[in-house]
């Protein structure tokens, strides 16, 4: 019996040991968060283009739906004068694609329902073009906004 005790306490002293570090290994992760911080600040065109990409998956799903489509948000037009993380990336064809963009996106409004799909796919066509000379990473997901 007093053998049992022992092994019980024991058992009880490793569970707890094991939580205690994992706690620890969690406070850890948590200190780190501060010095790397600066790594997920967000540009004003990034936070644009967050917007543009829901903003346009909302209408495709109302285009899918055969719904009526959100007007054209003005906001897009930041596109032309918000700050990027990288000022490398405002070379001499990101206004020409902004505006090919901006012309595409308010299109869409403009044309009969039957036409939005392809007019729709038209703007992704024009976020992926710009893209495909500048920040390539989201293009994948950009892809995803296509209306098949
Ligand atoms: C005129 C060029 C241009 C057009 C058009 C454009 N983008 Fe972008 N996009 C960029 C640039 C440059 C960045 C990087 C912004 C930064 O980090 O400051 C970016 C970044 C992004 C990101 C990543 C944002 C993040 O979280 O860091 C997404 C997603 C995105 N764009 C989606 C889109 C979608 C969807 C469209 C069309 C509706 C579009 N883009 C049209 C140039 C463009």
């Amino acid at each position: 019996m007093k053998n049992n005790i022992s092994i019980v306490l024991l058992f009880c002293f490793l569970v707890m040991g094991c939580e205690a570090k994992k706690t620890k290994r969690q406070i850890k992760i948590i200190d780190k968060i501060p010095a790397s911080f600066k790594m997920y600040k967000t540009s004003e065109m990034a936070n644009l283009m967050r917007l543009m990409y829901v903003g346009n998956m909302q209408v495709r799903k109302q285009i899918i739906e055969g719904k009526e489509i959100t007007d054209f948000n003005k906001a897009y037009l930041k596109i032309h004068t918000a700050k990027l993380t990288d000022v490398s990336d405002l070379d001499d064809t990101f206004a020409t694609f902004a505006t090919f963009f901006i012309d595409a996106q308010k299109n869409l409004n403009q044309v009969s329902k039957d036409t939005r799909k392809r007019e729709f796919n038209k703007i992704v066509a024009a976020c992926i073009a710009c893209h495909k000379d500048r920040c390539t990473g989201p293009i994948p997901r950009i892809k995803k906004l296509i209306i098949p």
